[in-house]
């Protein structure tokens, strides 16, 4: 197949060079939101955004002072800006997680599953399980659990993990469970089986094949690993879950996949540098937030994001949960739609053009993939495509972008693009930093929390009831004595 490598996806990047950086800048091209394109009653007009400068300069204000609503949990900021040191021990950690064996499994969920997961589909090859060791660089197999209550997936999983002491690498386990709270249903009842077969496994060697990442002093996973003599990660206290990628929960794991964790970093480094300055027209992250504000207040509740590369997929359900988990309180709230071109404009594609108007698209574009490849002319022209042979498939997914988004604004159908120039560590690092602020800066905006999540704590009470905890025995109580519907409405 002929191919165009523009760049190869494992090699380094001059990451740390600031004229490279400005050439890795992301942009935010908002045109097809605005009423220029869109006509007066479904764009916004460039005065509504401006004019919104006041009060995001009063949020601003609270962002920095860490005064407004959550303000404790805000820690997220300082995470671009943290030690060579803490970066140094979680890359030294997943060196030696990285030797010790070639199956590697990762347990958590929500925050501490998703951003993790990002990384490592963003930044590395889809298919790095099937690849030899030595084409994955040395780094291991990653396996993902603990994120559902799932037999059939635990059991697969499970199934393929050795049950006595393996004689090669290729077979060897480690384990990585992440938890803040150190209690989480899903991702607590799925270390019990995984510890319990690595000690079946290895016995009184597992400990250093095992590494938690916790709160510093609560929660029973942080007494199991010090019990256990288990290395720990800590997740700071002022850092919630879905804001903790920076931390060594979305880190160690991609670091042990072999992502350069210290361009990630500094990717986020760049954007918080960017995001200092207020001013809308140089803010992304403030100018994302006012648009979706201010479309949300204009009846406009359902947010599509559209990635153009399958690449971040992962990504954009990182996202989803940052946006649902942070903004959809006291009855507000966006509703995040994940999707990836051209995938599913074969499906979502047709009621975003022709359904209700309440959406709003944000398209992930990168501008040039690591690879391309070229259609091949073929002699005859059966299939009829030779109008595209010689063309690049990137030019090709262009076109398909460009195209949807001109039918999208041609029916007033707002869409704005985020414009990655390569997918590498250091963009990822910015888009990450660009949505968190945004996030936060959105849930001011909208004058909830956006640090907390109470509706996500009342269903674990029923929850927990239901399964019998103890302490949860009021919530089971309340539950059995719920008003219960009438089979007469089971068809
Ligand atoms: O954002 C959050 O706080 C949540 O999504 C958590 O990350 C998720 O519930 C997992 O919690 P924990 O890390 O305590 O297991």
């Amino acid at each position: 197949m002929p191919e165009r490598a523009t760049q190869a996806t494992a090699s380094p990047t001059p990451y740390s060079d600031p004229a490279w950086q400005r050439t890795m800048a992301i942009k935010l091209d908002f045109n097809n939101m605005l009423s220029g394109i869109l006509g007066p009653l479904e764009g916004l007009s460039p005065d509504e955004v401006w004019a919104l400068q006041p009060r995001v300069m009063e949020v601003h204000r609270q962002i920095r002072e860490r005064s407004g609503r959550g303000g404790e949990f805000l820690g997220f900021l300082d995470l671009p800006f943290k030690s060579e040191a803490d970066l140094a021990a979680v890359v030294s950690e997943a060196d030696r997680m990285a030797s010790l064996g070639d199956r590697h499994v990762i347990l958590g969920i929500g925050g501490s599953y998703l951003g993790a997961r990002a990384l490592i589909e963003g930044l590395l090859n889809p298919y790095r399980n099937e690849l030899t060791r030595e084409e994955r660089a040395g780094r291991p197999r990653i396996y993902y659990e603990g994120n559902a209550v799932d037999a059939d997936a635990l059991h697969n999983l499970m199934a393929m993990l050795p049950e006595s002491r393996p004689v090669t690498l290729a077979d060897d386990v480690t384990v990585n469970v992440i938890s803040k709270s150190g209690t989480t249903l899903e991702t607590a009842v799925a270390f019990r089986f995984f510890q319990q077969r690595m000690k079946q496994v290895y016995g009184a060697d597992h400990a250093p094949r095992v590494v938690a990442t916790t709160d510093a002093a609560r929660g029973r996973l942080k007494a199991i690993a010090d019990a256990e003599g288990y290395r720990t990660f800590k997740i700071p206290d002022e850092v919630g879950g879905r804001y903790s990628v920076l931390t060594p929960v979305g880190l160690l794991p991609a670091a042990v996949a072999g992502v350069d964790v210290r361009e990630v970093v500094a990717g986020a480094r760049f954007m918080a540098e960017r995001c200092q300055n207020p001013d809308l027209h140089q803010n992304p992250a403030y100018l994302y937030a006012a648009l979706q504000h201010l479309s949300y207040r204009a009846r406009r509740p359902v947010s599509v994001m559209a990635a153009w590369t399958k690449r971040l997929e992962y990504f954009t359900f990182w996202y989803d949960q940052l946006c649902a988990e942070s903004l959809g309180k006291d009855g507000q709230g966006r509703i995040p739609i994940s999707t990836v071109n051209t995938r599913d404009l074969h499906s979502r594609g047709q009621e975003i053009q022709d359904g209700p108007r309440n959406t709003v698209v944000t398209n992930l574009i990168v501008e040039s993939p690591d690879w391309d490849v070229v259609v091949p002319a073929i002699e005859g022209d059966a299939d009829g495509l030779n109008y595209v042979a010689g063309k690049h498939l990137s030019e090709m997914l262009l076109g398909a972008a460009e195209g949807t988004a001109y039918a999208y604004a041609k029916a007033s159908r707002p869409s704005m693009n985020l414009l990655i120039p390569q997918l590498n560590g250091f963009t990822m690092g910015q888009l990450i930093y660009l949505f968190e602020l945004s996030t936060v800066a959105e849930g001011y905006l909208m004058g909830i929390n956006p640090l907390d999540q109470p509706g996500v704590e009342e269903y674990k009470k029923f929850m927990f009831g239901n399964l019998g905890r103890e302490d949860m025995r009021a919530y089971r109580a309340e539950f059995e004595a719920r008003l219960k519907g009438s089979s007469d409405f089971v068809v």
